[in-house]
């Protein structure tokens, strides 16, 4: 069986590969001729993942293609911030993307606070035969006080999940991999298909 799995991004496509059963094969945007960024214009984490899905349902019409699709779309959401930075995550300090940016925007705006309680959130769309479901999974953590480690991307320096001392960036990859929200949804889908 083949899925589509609605990124480009090849770090990521593997990841999540590795947590399907070697009978799904998965593809990436890019092995099915799509190479455009897919917009993201929603206001909340799971719009924007069902409208990646949406698009690229649509996109395989026009290509003359009908295979599942599955598109995701993460976030941090702190909660002394109402669940800043959330759909914004990837540009909460402005544009280009900056991780570095990101994650000072972040310690500023917690500077006042005690609660420093956090969760990354990931919500899959998955999308077959124009039927729609969606899965969500999340860790809960806390946002540090300063950066610690270097492994990672986005706020992976600043974020200590729940029953570790670590931040993810000091962690394994492995060991995120197999904790993080993206593995929890990821789990999720496989186990609906
Ligand atoms: P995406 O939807 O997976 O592209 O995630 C959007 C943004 O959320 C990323 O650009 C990061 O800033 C942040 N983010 C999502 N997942 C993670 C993670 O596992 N670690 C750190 N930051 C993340």
């Amino acid at each position: 069986m083949e899925i589509i799995f609605a990124s480009a991004n090849k770090n990521k496509i593997a990841e999540v590969a590795a947590m399907f059963p070697p009978n799904i094969r998965l593809l990436g945007l890019k092995e099915i001729g799509i190479t455009e960024d897919i917009p993201e214009p929603g206001t909340t984490i799971q719009e924007n993942s069902f409208l990646k899905a949406q698009y690229v349902v649509q996109r395989l019409k026009e290509l003359n293609r009908q295979l599942p699709v599955f598109a995701d779309d993460s976030g941090l959401e702190a909660e002394a911030l109402n669940k800043a930075p959330g759909v914004y995550s990837a540009r909460y300090a402005g544009t280009p993307k900056n991780d570095a940016a990101n994650n000072a925007k972040l310690l500023e705006e917690l500077k006042n606070h005690t609660n420093r309680h956090a969760r990354f959130v990931t919500i899959i769309t998955y999308i077959e035969n124009g039927k729609v479901q969606q899965f969500e999974g999340e860790i809960k953590g806390t946002i540090a006080y300063e950066p610690r480690g270097t492994g990672g991307f986005g706020y992976d320096p600043l974020f200590i999940p729940q029953g570790y001392r670590s931040t993810f960036s000091e962690l394994s990859v492995n060991t995120k991999n197999t904790i993080s929200h993206r593995a929890m949804a990821v789990k999720k889908l496989v186990d609906f298909i």
